[in-house]
């Protein structure tokens, strides 16, 4: 049996899911099995990457299925979850310190649920349920799918669990679900990851690599443009670049399929790993027409000793040779990057060398993060002489450094035309102000022709007035609406 919201694979052993109407009241419960789940409020709080927040839809939109619906008020909340992120020490403390806070919940309602997902569930789950006495289930990462038969037992009674096996299923195969309106969609193509990068903790809380087959994508792209009204898509894995390589298949092959669903847009993928990065895909950011214009390329370090004991199996000079013919192949692309700081054992030169590359390869923006030691890494076994104060020294030189470089960049752009989709607005000084990305990921700030214009996923043309590293300043020039005709330039 599978579950009824047949968003996954995953096999559940959830008994059949019927929905009654009180003639009475109207009210609407789901039975399953002996439960009744009367309409319920969840409340769930994600920490980390895209693919977390992306999980999180997931979880949501299945537990639709036991008449939850989304709350953004924790203390209305009926049940409440986390989706964790492992990744650095600080990610860990933000969701430990939420934690804490729940206990009193339980304290005034001992009905409420608590439940702990994502990659801290994963490799601590059961510490977890022992350590925290008020914790009712957690849920590693591969068993997404099968919430609510997690949620079901635990109404039933059980006492706290933890699970967090892996999916055997031999094949990845998902259908992506959207529950927000917006016309942005995630897709998720590739679950887990296959490097061994000696600081990082996703390959034990991800697990190996597993693609979906590139028909299945396309088919799942081509009805949320079709029938959700999608737009913009971003392809989401651990490392997009290794899509495919089980099937013979890949990234470049499933871009160029894409690029070929009318009314679909812009078509983005994130994270990439440079090993991975092929001639055929370089080819493919210049001939595929929908493909963003910005490439997310993280390259962790400016130094090859520095690369060679994080394991990332490349050398600076490979790397700014893709960067050198990604420019060919798309002159105006916009590269991005993230960095480590304080890798162990960083020299002093190792960290010069980072800057280096900055400089050399003008990034438009860049996430830099002081190096934080994980459990069960390879990195954690090392005898480490860098301290936390040359650590966070060294972080905020290479912000600084990356700072100026930036402001240049974006300097030159004032005075050029960009198409947006807008995305939000907030209010600044008293002005309402919109706020939407450029193809290639910048954000930018515009004023409406007047305060009662509602622009929200609207595409508009705007003309950048200033900038600084960190924002971009524009005026509005041409409304499209909600979808980009067809004849429309795209800028
Ligand atoms: N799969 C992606 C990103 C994974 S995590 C990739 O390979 O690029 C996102 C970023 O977090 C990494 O690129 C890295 O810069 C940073 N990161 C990962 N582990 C870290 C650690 N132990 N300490 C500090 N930063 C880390
Ligand atoms: Fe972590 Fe490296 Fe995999 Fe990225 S490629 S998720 S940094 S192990
Ligand atoms: Fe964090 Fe897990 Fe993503 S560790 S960065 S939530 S894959």
């Amino acid at each position: 049996m599978t579950t009824s919201s047949g968003l996954g694979s995953r096999s559940s052993e959830l008994p059949k899911e019927q929905w009654v109407i009180d003639p009475e009241t109207g009210e609407k419960s789901v039975k399953v099995g002996d439960i009744n789940f009367p309409p319920r409020k969840v409340w769930m709080k994600t920490f980390g990457c895209q693919m977390n927040y992306h999980d999180t839809e997931r979880v949501l939109s299945h537990l639709e299925g036991l008449n939850f619906t989304k709350t953004e008020d924790q203390g209305d909340a009926d049940l409440v979850l986390f989706n964790t992120c492992a990744i650095r020490d600080l990610s860990n403390q933000k969701f430990y310190s939420k934690l804490g806070d729940t206990q009193h919940l339980k304290k005034k309602n001992p009905n409420v649920k608590v439940g702990v997902g994502g990659c801290v569930a994963q490799t601590e789950g059961k510490e977890l349920i022992n350590k925290y006495k008020h914790l009712d289930f957690s849920f590693g990462t591969d068993v997404i799918d099968t919430i609510n038969e997690l949620v079901y037992r635990s109404y039933a009674g059980e006492d706290p669990f933890a699970i967090n096996t892996w999916d055997r299923s031999q094949n990845f195969s998902i259908e992506t679900k959207v529950t927000h309106g917006s016309p942005q969609a995630f897709v998720n193509i590739i679950k887990g990851c296959n490097k061994c990068c000696s600081y990082c903790i996703v390959p034990f809380t991800r697990g190996k690599e597993k693609s979906r087959l590139l028909q299945e994508v396309v088919d799942d792209c081509r009805k949320l443009v079709e029938y959700q009204g999608i737009q913009e898509i971003t392809l989401l894995g651990q490392n997009v670049n290794s899509y495919g390589k089980e099937n013979g298949e890949s990234l470049a092959k499933l871009i160029t399929e894409l690029d070929k669903i009318n009314g679909l847009e812009l078509i983005r993928y994130t994270t990439s790993h440079p090993y991975d990065v092929s001639d055929e895909l370089i080819e493919v950011h210049g001939s595929a027409k929908k493909l963003s214009r910005h490439l997310h390329l993280p390259v962790q370090s400016g130094s090859n000793s520095c690369l060679e004991r994080m394991l990332r199996e490349y050398t600076v000079e490979h790397y700014l040779g893709l960067l050198e013919k990604l420019r060919k192949a798309k002159p105006d692309i916009v590269l991005s990057t993230d960095i480590i700081a304080g890798f162990v054992n960083e020299t002093e030169e190792e960290h010069q060398a980072t800057l280096d590359l900055l400089t050399e390869a003008q990034y438009d923006f860049i996430y830099s993060y002081a190096y934080s030691q994980r459990a069960k890494t390879r990195a954690s076994r090392w005898e480490d002489s860098l301290t936390d104060d040359v650590r966070g020294m060294r972080l905020r030189e290479i912000q600084a450094h990356q700072t100026v470089i930036q402001e240049n960049i974006r300097q030159t752009l004032v005075g050029k035309k960009f198409t947006v989709l807008v995305d939000g607005h907030g209010f600044k000084g008293g002005d309402k102000k919109w706020k939407g990305r450029t193809n290639c990921m910048r954000i930018v700030h515009f004023l409406p022709e007047n305060i009662e214009q509602d622009l929200q996923w609207h595409w508009v043309d705007v003309e950048l007035t200033s900038a600084t590293a960190f924002s971009c300043q524009a005026k509005l020039l041409k409304v499209h609406g909600r979808r980009m005709p067809s004849e429309a330039i795209r800028f």
